[in-house]
């Protein structure tokens, strides 16, 4: 699979990334649950001159969580340490991590559902007695011992809340979601990116943006470097609405945001499977995609959409979006609520 224009997967590698990252809460647009939570637990922890508590973060990929655990280290004062689950390999790895952080340091841990048992044993105790438990020599003469670590902070970010263990999660004393932004907050951070950058826009050209994004920042920013780069070869340099249009429809980005990948996986349960329900195994194999890039990347819009059901049975294709596709809904697929009942029989005779 090419890569799609929109996967909110890829990180951008430009400069202008650089410009445009933030650095302090208030500068973060929407996600407005989040940013309150946050603001109120760095007031009370430099109040008290506290670490601040263990952070879990979760929620579809591009929303923020690794800005966010950047900024909390920056609105803090304290060092951060980035790392990745799989990245953890052994149980070493973590422990030669946990030995180098000083008093109030922030350890990010991406991924977090991805560490392996061994490792996340290491990190039981060390978030909750901030005591290092390891195990020196072999055999009949191994000792063990516990070291004492300092108090350090673990923000852990996951696209999949369900799949972290029970007792990782309760490790954390605070737990946020990441919601889908609205358009008129992404519209907002569109502008701001077209400042920085000195993009002349009128504001209906960065709405077609921000109605397409996918309610995800990274697609917006995403989007506006291909717009603009349209803008630039194309049109006047000004990102007004039809050049936003145009260099949209070029990248195959339809007026829900939807690309080709989004609108093939659609088709895939309408046509092949009879609108489902299909198994996400199935039907990842029968696009060629891996299961975790539809998980992660084009169900989470889908379903917000309402073009996509989860069932215990596997997903299925909603009237929304057979009429979306343009396809005809079947009517002997009416879902339960549509299709007569007894009562309605009744009624009829
Ligand atoms: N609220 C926001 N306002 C402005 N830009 C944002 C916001 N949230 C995310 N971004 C930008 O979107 C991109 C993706 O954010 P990131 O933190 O990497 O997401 P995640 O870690 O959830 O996948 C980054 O370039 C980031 O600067
Ligand atoms: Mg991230």
């Amino acid at each position: 699979m090419s890569e799609r224009p929109i996967d909110p997967k890829l990180q951008p590698a430009d400069s202008l990334d650089a410009a445009l990252r933030i650095k302090r809460l208030d500068e973060l647009y929407g996600q407005d649950k989040v940013r309150n939570n946050l603001e109120i637990l760095i007031e009370a922890a430099r109040k008290r001159e506290e670490t601040l508590d263990h952070i879990l973060l979760y929620g579809p990929p591009g929303l923020g969580k690794t800005t966010i655990a950047h900024i909390v280290a920056n609105e803090m004062g304290v060092n951060l340490k980035v790392t990745a689950g799989p990245a953890i390999e052994r149980a070493g790895d973590l422990a030669a991590i946990l030995t180098n952080l000083r008093r109030g340091d922030i350890l990010f841990i991406d991924e977090i559902h991805r560490l392996g048992r061994a490792v996340e044993e290491i990190l039981y105790p060390a978030m909750e007695d901030f005591a290092l438990d390891i195990v020196i020599g072999k055999g009949p003469s191994a000792r063990n011992i516990r070291l004492k670590l300092p108090r350090f902070t673990v923000i852990g970010a996951t696209t999949r809340l369900a799949l972290l263990t029970s007792p990782l999660r309760a490790r954390f004393g605070v737990v946020l979601r990441f919601d889908f932004y609205d358009v008129p907050s992404l519209e907002r951070i569109i502008r701001r990116a077209c400042d920085l950058t000195q993009t002349p826009f009128t504001d209906e050209g960065v709405r077609v943006i921000a109605q397409r994004a996918r309610g995800t920042p990274r697609v917006a920013l995403r989007l506006f470097r291909r717009v603009r780069d349209y803008a630039q070869v194309r049109a006047e340099g000004v990102i007004t609405r039809p050049v936003a249009e145009e260099a949209l429809a070029l990248l195959e980005v339809d007026s829900l945001g939807l690309d080709s990948l989004d609108r093939t996986v659609l088709e895939a349960i309408i046509v092949k499977f009879g609108g489902g329900p299909v198994g996400l195994d199935t039907l990842a194999a029968s696009v060629s995609e891996e299961s975790d890039t539809i998980m992660d990347v084009v169900e989470p819009y889908l379903l917000q959409l309402g073009f996509l059901e989860r069932t215990p049975r596997g997903r299925i294709a909603t009237r929304r979006a057979y009429d979306h596709l343009g396809i005809p809904y079947p009517s002997e697929q009416a879902s339960a609520s549509d299709q007569p009942t007894l009562f309605d029989s009744l009624i009829l005779e």
